[in-house]
């Protein structure tokens, strides 16, 4: 089992966009330890959301790192515009390069532009075996629990064999889970091994984010207080 600690993801995709530096301070003062953002391109995803402008802006207000997860098809061509705008964790999907040579490209170039945490993403129909040959050169392993686009999903089960797989293979790294993550399902993703968990509409639709935040992080612990 990693030592990794537990980090809360809030994913503003869930925030009021009219008022997103309301909404990040706030959420940073609930508790927030990274902030998720959602890219979206249309073309990878059936969803369009903000480009690099926009994660600019929200790291200009923000004053915790921002994890910023690419759902689009050419993360290479984006690699510079992304890192310039702040992010630091960045994620591309596994799905956009499907080759160890293709994804060890992108991997270079998030790191040729300074991202202090590279990491890679797989969808729910994707087999998590096909990561083990860039295992060892990520920082992060994103396996979502829904297929991306949207938030608001259910919680997909069978996607924590694959948490459970990573920290079998003794992968040290950041294990996220994304989607549908809520008071249920959140502590069984740490169990599982997971300790960076995103959260939108659980979060964004509690009536006390700063409760909500808490209430995750405690059951995540305790979950995972048995491994340690
Ligand atoms: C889905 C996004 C998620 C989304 C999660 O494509 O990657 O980050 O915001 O939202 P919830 O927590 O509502 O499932
Ligand atoms: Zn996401």
């Amino acid at each position: 089992m990693s030592d990794t600690p537990i980090l809360i993801s809030p994913s503003l995709l869930s925030c009021d966009f009219a008022n997103i530096e309301r909404d990040v301070q706030a959420i940073e003062a609930a508790g927030a330890d990274w902030l998720h953002v959602d890219v979206m391109d249309g073309h990878f995803v059936p969803n369009l959301t903000i480009g690099p402008p926009l994660v600019k802006a929200i790291g200009g207000v923000a004053t915790k790192p921002l994890d910023v997860h690419l759902m689009i098809t050419n993360p290479l061509d984006f690699a510079e515009a992304y890192a310039k705008a702040g992010a630091h964790v960045l994620t591309f999907h596994w799905e956009v390069a499907r080759s160890p040579e293709q994804a060890r490209e992108v991997i270079a170039a998030f790191r040729q532009h300074g991202v202090p945490v590279v990491g890679v993403s797989i969808n729910p129909d994707t087999p998590v075996e096909e990561l083990a040959p860039i295992l060892g050169e990520v920082d992060l392993v994103l396996v979502m629990s829904v297929f991306p686009g949207f938030g608001g999903q259910s919680f997909i089960e069978d996607t924590l064999d694959k948490v459970r797989w990573l920290r079998a293979q003794g992968f040290q790294g950041h294990v996220e889970m994304d989607g549908g993550l809520n008071a249920e399902t959140l502590p069984r993703c740490a169990e599982a091994g997971a300790n960076a968990l995103v959260s939108g509409s659980a979060i964004f639709k509690s009536p006390d984010w700063t409760a909500c935040i808490a209430d995750f992080r405690a059951k995540a612990e305790k979950a995972t207080a048995h491994c340690s």
